[in-house]
């Protein structure tokens, strides 16, 4: 039996990866943050099968006691300040968390057991203002945001260790991959749980930024198949992982109404486009640009054929799937609301 540690064990990668290597047999150790009420996040469902240890990305001590407790042989280093939008808010601790935890998460693995397999969890944000269309590991960089500049770091700080010490320590450059645990924040989540109340009539319209915007949008589920192939190989390697098909949020919002049975057409330009329902007239969909971001990743479509070819890795579950399996399971949340509701 194989130890794993997964730090963000409660967020949406972290719950899909703690299920996958649940199923493989690992004893599986997870980081949790203390809270002043308990909460599992997305683990809840399997938080008895699941070694929780307490710390923090910005506490070493407490990454290093994780490693002598799990003696893990597999890292996957997932925690992160996550949302692009609030790293503008909070550009210190994303920082703290996304860049020098990573060095704090290295460090602890160099002293407890340095031959411990380390994933990183770098992302396509890090491609940002794009040099090449599609992206693949041989991009160049340039972040647009302090969370891509602060993911950066972690990239080339993985790079470095694997480099400086001969440790296996590698990143997969995920592309966006969404689901039904996403957090409601995120635009294709915002999107589809917005649908289920106007579907279900207790909202009237949803509130987006940039509707030109493209994304190269995934099912979490077979990112996370990726991250545990990444760590089974002969030597560490970087890969990218994504779709290489991209949309707009305009057009994610456009399937997602649809899979709600609601055909939107849309009318107006910038701050000024909306969408209607086209059976009933009503405006179902506005722009406000509160949501817009002061520097924009326009686009993004990623090249996983390295993927696809070494790793013998593949996506199974299609971009209207996706939002299908996102809307339906709003749907049936918001009718479990409404129902205790009344
Ligand atoms: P998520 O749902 O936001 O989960 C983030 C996790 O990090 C949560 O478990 C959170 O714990 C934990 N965390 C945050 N700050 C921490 C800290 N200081 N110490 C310890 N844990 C901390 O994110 P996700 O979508 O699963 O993404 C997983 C990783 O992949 C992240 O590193 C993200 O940046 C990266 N990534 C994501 C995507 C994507 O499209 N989803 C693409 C590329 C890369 P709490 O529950 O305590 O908040
Ligand atoms: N969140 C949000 N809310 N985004 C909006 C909105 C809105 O109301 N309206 C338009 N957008 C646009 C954003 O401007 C962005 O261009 C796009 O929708 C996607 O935004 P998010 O869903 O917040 O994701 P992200 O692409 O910024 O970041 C996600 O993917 C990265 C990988 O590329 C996160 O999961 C990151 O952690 C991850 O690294």
């Amino acid at each position: 039996m194989k130890n794993a540690l997964i730090t963000g064990i409660t967020g949406q990668d972290g719950s899909y990866l703690a299920e996958l290597l649940l199923e493989k047999g690992y004893k599986v150790y997870g980081l949790m943050r203390r809270k002043s009420v308990v909460d599992y996040g997305n683990v809840d469902h399997i938080k008895d099968k699941i070694h929780f240890i307490y710390a923090d990305m910005q506490d070493i001590v407490s990454l290093i006691t994780a490693m002598k407790i799990s003696q893990a042989d597999e890292v996957y280093n997932l925690a992160a300040q996550s949302f692009v939008a609030t790293s503008w808010d909070t550009p210190c601790t994303t920082a703290d968390i996304d860049a020098i935890g990573v060095t704090n998460m290295l460090e602890a693995i160099r002293i407890v057991k340095p031959e411990a397999r380390f994933y990183q969890a770098s992302t396509s944000e890090m491609f940002g203002k794009v040099q090449a269309i599609p992206q693949d590991e041989t991009t160049p960089f340039y972040p647009r945001s302090p969370y891509g500049v602060a993911k950066l770091y972690g990239h080339w700080i993985t790079k470095n260790y694997r480099e400086s010490y001969d440790m296996y320590a590698c990143s997969g450059i995920l592309f966006n991959h969404e689901s039904e645990r996403r957090g409601l924040e995120f635009v294709t989540r915002k999107i589809t749980h917005a649908v289920a109340r106007i579907k279900l009539g207790v909202q009237d319209y949803v509130e987006l930024g940039n509707l030109d915007a493209k994304r190269d949008w995934g099912h979490s589920k077979d990112y996370v198949r990726a991250m545990w192939l990444l760590l089974q190989q002969d030597h560490a390697e970087d890969y990218v992982i994504a779709t290489n098909e991209t949309r707009t949020v305009r057009e994610f919002a456009e399937a997602a109404f649809k899979a709600a049975g609601i055909e939107v057409e849309f009318e107006g330009e910038g701050v000024n486009e909306i969408a209607k329902d086209k059976a009933t007239g009503k405006v179902v969909l506005k722009v406000n640009p509160d949501f817009f971001r002061p520097a924009e990743v326009e686009l993004l479509i990623g090249n996983p054929a390295k993927a696809e070819k070494e790793l013998g890795w593949e996506r199974e579950i299609s971009f209207n799937e996706l939002v299908e399996r996102m809307v339906k399971n709003d749907l049936a949340i918001v009718e479990k609301e409404i129902k205790s509701a009344n």
